[in-house]
């Protein structure tokens, strides 16, 4: 017996957005259809760009329905929990490779209320989060190199997201994947086919003069290609998604 392939997220990276409107940029995303706003954080240190912190997110007109998605690309994430929490957050991914103790971190984001995501870059191999994995609600795979938005979809990634899924189903979890850079029309298939859920997209919405038309271009194909899952208590569970 198999269920309908699980609900599909579009998460429009802010990165994208012209920054000088960014209340009037989230309420057009948001009235077109996505489900998530991506907030893309960068120190200049971990990433070599810099973007914006909590007091930019917290001046942000916090929209009802809307989950506020924080990747954080910066060395020194745990002191700056608190204050994405305050900001009006509910996900927060850190990396892995910036955080030496990863359960302790991953931890400090739960116990300031927010859904806890671990993102890896795309040389960071999956045993980075093998030992975590059942603590996250979400697994980030990042599909381009931190840093800029605009780059090209790195292909080995599909193949990771393919294992990762693997790995979440042999252990009966449902934590969705989330897959982030150069997700476009001519990719987002493939990679919901290898069991990616939640598709961030900076230029393939911003980047385009129809937001609506954009969004529900990249679910509907992403729904077309998106594996119908076996019935099993994992998937009867139903990843929270907020
Ligand atoms: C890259 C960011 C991405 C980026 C995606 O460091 O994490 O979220 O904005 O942009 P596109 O969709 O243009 O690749
Ligand atoms: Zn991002």
């Amino acid at each position: 017996m198999s269920e309908p392939a699980p609900r599909i997220q579009i998460a429009p990276s802010l990165l994208s957005a012209d920054f000088g409107r960014l209340d009037e940029e989230i309420a057009a995303v948001h009235q077109a259809g996505a489900d998530w706003v991506h907030l893309d954080v960068m120190d200049g240190r971990f990433v070599p760009n810099l973007t914006f912190g909590p007091p930019v997110v917290k001046r942000l007109a916090k929209r009802a329905g809307l989950v506020y998605d924080a990747h954080l690309m910066v060395l020194e994430a745990d002191g700056l929990l608190g204050d994405f929490a305050e900001a009006g957050c509910h996900r927060v991914s850190i990396h892995a490779e910036a955080c030496p103790h990863l359960h302790r971190s991953i931890q400090a984001i739960h116990g300031h209320g927010m859904k806890a995501g671990v993102a890896l870059n795309p040389a960071t191999p999956l045993s980075a989060i093998e030992w975590v994995v059942e603590e996250l609600e979400l697994v980030l795979l990042m599909s381009v190199n931190p840093g800029f938005g605009g780059q090209s979809y790195i292909p080995q990634v599909t193949r990771k997201v393919a294992e990762l899924r693997a790995l979440i189903e042999r252990r009966g979890l449902a934590v969705p994947i989330q897959v982030d850079g150069g997700i476009n029309t001519a990719t987002i298939a493939e990679v919901a086919a290898a069991g990616a859920t939640v598709f961030v997209a900076g230029t393939a919405v911003f980047g385009r003069p129809d937001y609506r038309g954009a969004i529900a271009e990249l679910r509907r194909l992403a729904e077309a290609a998106a594996p119908s899952r076996s019935a099993s208590p994992a998937a009867g569970r139903a990843a929270a998604t907020r």
